[in-house]
């Protein structure tokens, strides 16, 4: 069955069953600051999970892109990939466990065809129910069902959340024996569906709480549903992948030399994160050094370095015709947005040759002075940290020479770097992103003064009963007229005054929803908890910043006249003095 007939038949199948077919999300999350990427089916519904929305029926089905970055080490086996396909139904309290597998039995083996015996169902060790239905709805007895304590789901650290059903294919023989492997474990048994029984939302204290209408989200991978129904070895040979293999095949030269299985591992990763890339960049992500940017810089310096190790002739950009005439059918962005894809592409490839060849060179020095055959973690990492050069590059580069690097000594200086940055980030939030803040509400759309009451003075996070003359302190009021920072724009500032005291405010900052920070510095008096003051915003300040944020709207329009939809704007920072706005463009700017 040819993969576009397998989401025919899904899709058909559950709006025979009173689900309504919406169509995929863009893999950029819309309002979900928990997620870099759409990581699965669920992400787009999750605010009708916890009741925050009406969905528009209480039953959906779909075919989502959904991106994991999760296992991207483990991309070159037969059966991982970071962007896939992924198809669900999901109830909002219209149906539970017993409908989700009985729907699940019924397409399975009626409409897929899949031999009954072959499927192996797994549980959660709590979930007793899950498995008399199993036996009672499909026949499948006890023995057959795996109780596995990480059969939980949810998407991100905060959200929608319950145990969960996985079904396992087995695959047979030609996977492994069958001794002791066991669904998850080993390559013989392939999980191709899970459904998950929401009924819980994990909140950021990580305690949970029951959902009011229970609700079933479940996730098929497309890519392993084509591998089982086209009888194929890998996902990478069925008829999803297997075009964009032969693209990079038929130009590498290399392909024969590599050792063991190094050329089909090459292969396969590189055909998986071209894809992704081709995916990402159609949603609007361009390469840079964070976020989802970052993502995506990553893949297409993974992809280019087996590239090179294959000597692969053109390089990358060459295969986005070849991903578009296999998906652009179906993402009708990819297809539109088929020349900007290369472009961005290829740009990326042009940029990350620099950086190899700079790299090349401090790549000698370090060879010259490695010790005993081995190359100090330290001198590794400077070569990926400040020269940019990927830590595979100089693993093949000098195992090609006989030397090898510290790989340990590397992963510490890198674990570091991962805790500075986060540190960092803390303390920029002087810690209030850690302590519970009472809600602000927020009056300053239409007032630039208020009276309110202190509600919290903290200083470094840390809570405090009073601040004297001279004192910096977070400062959080019950009604407040400051505009925090955000979207690029800098906080309100001002001043408190009451009684017989003043303070400036310096800056204010949203750091959880709802709640509003105002740093302040205590100019005379003492500022109290419970103290009533006045708050009044520096009207020429905001003005300032208010005009800056008019212009950078109006240059982002423009631009979008001039050059067209292809414009992304990648940041902006607008104060009262100056506003400055980043937007990418995939081809160089002519003169006006
Ligand atoms: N939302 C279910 C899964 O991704 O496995």
């Amino acid at each position: 069955m040819l993969s576009q007939q397998i989401r025919t038949e899904f899709l058909n199948f559950f709006e025979q069953h009173g689900h309504l077919r919406v169509p995929s999300a863009p893999l950029i999350p819309r309002d979900d600051p928990s997620l870099l990427l759409v990581s699965a089916g669920m992400v787009p519904f999750k605010a009708y999970f916890l009741g925050q929305k009406v969905a528009p029926q209480d039953r959906l089905t779909s075919c989502q892109k959904a991106f994991r970055a999760t296992d991207i080490d483990e991309v070159g086996d037969l059966s991982h990939d970071t962007f896939f396909e992924m198809l669900g139904n999901f109830s909002f309290g219209a149906y539970f466990k017993a409908e989700a597998i009985a729907y699940a039995f019924e397409l399975l083996t009626r409409n897929f065809g899949l031999d009954p015996a072959r499927l192996y169902p797994s549980v959660h060790p709590s979930d007793e129910t899950s498995v008399q239905l199993w036996e009672k709805v499909a026949g499948i007895p006890a023995e057959r069902i795996s109780r596995l304590e990480e059969n939980f789901w949810q998407a991100g650290p905060t959200g929608p959340c319950g145990v969960d059903s996985e079904i396992y294919f087995d695959l047979g023989e030609r996977f492994g024996s069958g001794q002791g492997e066991r669904p998850g474990q080993g390559e013989r048994y392939l999980e191709i569906w899970n459904l998950v029984f929401m009924d819980s939302e994990q909140l950021t204290d990580g305690s949970t709480v029951p959902l009011a209408h229970p609700g079933v989200d479940t996730g098929m991978g497309l890519e392993r549903m084509a591998m089982v129904l086209q009888g194929c070895d890998s996902i990478f040979d069925t008829d999803l992948f297997a075009p964009i293999q032969e693209d990079f095949a038929g130009r590498a030269s290399k392909l024969a030399e590599q050792p063991g299985d190094q050329g089909a591992r090459h292969l396969r990763r590189l055909s998986d994160h071209a894809r992704a890339a081709c995916m990402l960049i159609a949603d609007g992500v361009v390469p840079s050094n964070e976020g989802r940017g970052y993502v995506l810089r990553r893949l297409l310096r993974r992809a280019s370095v087996s590239a090179l190790s294959l000597g692969v002739e053109g390089g990358l950009a060459p295969c986005v015709s070849t991903v578009v005439a296999v998906l652009g059918e179906t993402y009708s962005e990819l297809a539109s947005g088929a020349e900007r894809v290369r472009a961005v592409i290829e740009q990326e490839e042009v940029r990350f040759e620099e950086t190899l060849s700079r790299g090349l060179e401090h790549f000698e020095e370090v060879l010259a002075s490695a010790e005993g055959g081995t190359i100090a973690g330290s001198a590794a990492f400077r070569l990926h940290d400040t020269f940019g050069f990927p830590l595979e590059v100089t693993e093949d580069l000098a195992s090609a020479r006989g030397v090898e690097i510290d790989r340990e000594g590397v992963e510490r200086l890198l674990k570091v770097q991962r805790e500075q940055a986060r540190a960092s980030r803390t303390i920029s939030l002087a810690g209030t992103a850690e302590t519970d803040l009472p809600p602000t509400e927020f009056v300053g759309y239409d007032q630039l003064e208020a009276s309110g009451q202190v509600r919290l003075l903290l200083r470094q996070g840390q809570p405090l009963d009073r601040a004297g003359a001279g004192e910096e302190v977070e400062v959080v009021l019950d009604v407040s007229p400051f505009y925090a920072e955000g979207g690029g724009q800098v906080g309100d500032r001002g001043a408190l005054t009451w009684g017989d005291g003043s303070a400036l405010v310096l800056d204010t900052r949203a750091p959880q929803a709802g709640a509003r920070v105002q740093h302040c510095r205590v100019l005379e008096g003492e500022l109290r908890q419970g103290q009533d003051v006045r708050a009044t915003v520096d009207r020429e300040h905001r003005a300032g910043c208010a005009a800056h944020h008019s212009a950078t709207h109006l240059l982002n329009a423009a631009l979008h006249h001039r050059l067209g939809e292809g414009v992304i704007q990648r940041g902006s920072l607008v104060s009262a003095e100056r506003a400055t706005f980043d937007f990418s463009w995939p081809h160089p700017l002519s003169e006006y």
